[in-house]
């Protein structure tokens, strides 16, 4: 049985005041978290103070939105593994699709990141997912297969076990339009049939492959209740605790 994991994915929002704020309430809206695993993923900014407002809060991981794949030295601007580890930071979102649009990442550097966090004991999170042009030319399966293929070249099969992955169609990223359960199962079911082709039955069955794409508390149950969506990463509904607590115990729900 896979633990469904939801993560709340802040981009770049919130400032100190606001995160603490967030974790005040949500912690008094959703309720006790029994199985199902919540990852806060603030700005680096807020990181420290997201970890001090958890105090011992259980089943609540905090994640980062990057790193740079190096260990350490003369990188100005970039995190490395080992210093987000030092902020007891777990997981780490790899590959959204803002930093490969708007950044230039590709597979090949995602997957250089992909291992470094691995090396580290840091979880990746790593988002694939297809534009609009290419789901109407029919390609969505090839450009899955590539973006697996590239960004997780080289794991092995408990590395890949101890890997997230996020399907995010592009089209559905903060548009207000998610895919239909249909539409996201068939892509989950696609993902973890390649998963097979890349590894082994027991892995494939053993990853987590989440949702992502304008998840809101309306539309959380019926996706995640989908056999091969294990949970969602959620952009602009996982600004508000109350939003977020939701869609938290949408997935406690069968
Ligand atoms: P929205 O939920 O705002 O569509 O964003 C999804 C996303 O990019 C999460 O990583």
């Amino acid at each position: 049985m896979r633990k469904k994991i939801i993560a709340a994915n802040w981009k770049m929002n919130m400032t100190q005041a606001e995160s603490e704020r967030f974790v005040e309430t949500f912690l008094r809206d959703c309720g006790e978290i029994i199985d199902v695993e919540v990852v806060i993923v603030p700005p680096f900014t807020s990181i420290a103070k997201v970890m001090e407002a958890l105090g011992r809060a259980q089943n609540i991981k905090v994640g980062a939105q990057n790193m740079y794949w190096e260990k350490s030295g003369a990188f100005t601007g970039e995190i490395s593994a080992a210093l987000l580890r030092d902020l007891f930071v777990h997981y780490v979102v790899l590959g959204h699709s803002e930093r490969r649009t708007l950044f230039g990442e590709t597979d090949e550097m995602v997957n250089r990141k992909v291992r470094a966090a691995h090396e580290a004991t840091l979880r990746p999170i790593v988002c694939i997912g297809e534009t609009l042009e290419q789901r109407d030319k029919g390609n969505v399966e090839k450009i899955l297969s590539i973006q697996l293929r590239g960004s997780l070249a080289g794991l092995t099969p408990k590395e890949l076990q101890e890997t997230v992955i996020a399907y995010e169609p592009v089209w559905a990223i903060g548009t207000g339009r998610n895919a239909t359960p249909q539409q996201a199962q068939e892509a989950h079911a696609f993902i973890r049939k390649t998963l097979r082709e890349m590894a082994d039955d027991t892995t494939a069955e053993r990853v987590r492959i989440q949702y992502g794409g304008s998840v809101k508390p309306e539309n959380a149950r019926e996706l995640m209740s989908q056999s091969d969506i294990d949970g969602a990463l959620v952009g602009g509904a996982s600004l508000d605790p109350r939003s977020f607590a939701q869609i938290v115990k949408a997935a406690r729900e069968k």
